[in-house]
C-alpha cells in the first residue's frame, strides 16, 4: 500500500461523511420520488386536455349547475397549489426519505432484480385500500373530536374537484395514508420497480378520484369494482358511504357501499350534462 493510499483510506475512515457509507442507496429513493411526481404530472396533464380542451366532459354533480364548472376556479392557480400541498406531497415525500434512508423498509425493497412484479403490485393496492378503509372509518366513527382534528378538513368539500385530493390535515395523511402504507410495506415484500408502480398508481388513484368530472375510463372501471370519481363524490356528499378509495371491493363486504346512481343529485351514468 503506497502513503497516498494510506493517506485517502485515513481520510475516509474518519471522515465525517463516512456515516453516508452506510445509507442505503437512495437512487431507488430517487426513482421512486420521481415516478410519483411524473405520474402527478401525467394525471394533471390529462386533465388539462379532458377539462379545457376537449370541453365536453360530463360533471359528476349537477346540484350547482349555476356556478360555471370552467370558471368555478383557475386551473394553473390550482394546479401549483396541488403540487406544494404540505399534506400531501411533502409528508409523502419524507415519509419515502425517512423510511428508505434509515432502511426501515424491508430488504427485497433495495433490490432492482425481477422488473415489476404486477401481483404484488395488485396485492399492495388491495391491501393498502383495505387498511386505508378501516383507517377512514374508525376517523369517522370512533370519536367527534378524534375526527374534527383528523379528517373534517377534508370533508369542507361536498362537491370536490380534483385538486382537493391532497387537501386535509397532516393527522389525516398520517392515519389514512402512511401507517398503511408501513404496515403494507412489512406485509408484502416486493422490488424496488414493483414499489414504483404501486406509489404511481396509488396516488394517481387517490387523485383521480376527486375528479368533478367522470373520467373516459370510469364505465369500465365501475364494472371491475374499481373506484371513481362519482363513487368517492357519495363519500362526500353523504358522509356514510363508500370509505374505499382505489376499489369498491371493500364498502360492498361490508355492506357501505352506495351506488353514484341512486344518489338523486349525481349526473346518472347514460346522461350527458355539459
Ligand atoms: C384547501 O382548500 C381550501 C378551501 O377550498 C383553500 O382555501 C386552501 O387554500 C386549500 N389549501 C391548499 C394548500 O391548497
Ligand atoms: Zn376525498
Ligand atoms: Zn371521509
Amino acid at each position: 500500500m503506497s502513503v497516498s493510499d494510506n493517506i485517502t483510506s485515513h481520510l475516509f475512515t474518519t471522515s465525517p461523511f463516512r456515516v453516508m457509507d452506510k445509507l442505503p442507496n437512495p437512487i431507488g429513493l430517487l426513482c421512486g420520488l420521481a415516478a410519483v411526481a411524473l405520474g402527478q404530472i401525467l394525471v394533471v396533464a390529462y386533465f388539462h386536455v379532458y377539462r379545457n380542451v376537449y370541453g365536453n366532459a360530463r360533471l359528476v354533480q349537477n346540484d350547482d349547475l349555476h356556478v360555471n364548472p370552467k370558471t368555478r376556479y383557475a386551473f394553473a392557480k390550482e394546479a401549483i397549489a396541488h403540487f406544494a400541498q404540505l399534506e400531501g406531497f411533502v409528508l409523502l415525500g419524507s415519509y419515502l426519505s425517512v423510511t428508505w434512508l434509515a432502511n426501515w423498509m424491508p430488504a427485497s425493497y433495495y433490490r432492482w432484480e425481477g422488473g415489476v412484479q404486477w401481483h404484488l403490485v395488485v396485492l399492495q393496492l388491495l391491501l393498502q385500500d383495505m387498511l386505508q378503509y378501516f383507517a377512514h372509518y374508525a376517523e369517522h366513527k370512533v370519536s367527534a373530536t378524534f375526527y374534527r382534528y383528523s379528517h373534517k378538513p377534508h370533508h369542507r368539500f361536498t362537491n370536490p374537484k380534483l385538486f382537493d385530493a391532497f387537501n386535509g390535515s397532516l393527522l389525516d395523511t398520517l392515519c389514512m395514508i402512511l401507517i398503511p402504507l408501513y404496515t403494507t410495506a412489512n406485509l408484502v415484500h416486493c422490488n424496488v420497480w414493483s414499489y414504483m408502480a404501486f406509489g404511481t398508481i396509488y396516488s394517481s388513484m387517490l387523485t383521480l378520484i376527486h375528479s368533478e368530472y367522470v373520467h373516459p375510463w370510469d364505465d369500465l372501471f365501475r364494472l371491475l369494482g374499481v373506484g371513481t370519481a362519482a363513487d368517492h363524490h357519495v363519500h362526500h356528499k353523504q358522509f356514510v358511504y363508500n370509505y374505499g378509495h382505489i376499489f369498491t371491493y371493500w364498502d360492498r363486504i361490508f355492506g357501505t357501499y352506495r351506488c353514484p346512481d341512486d344518489v338523486r343529485t349525481f349526473t346518472k351514468s347514460t346522461k350527458k350534462v355539459q
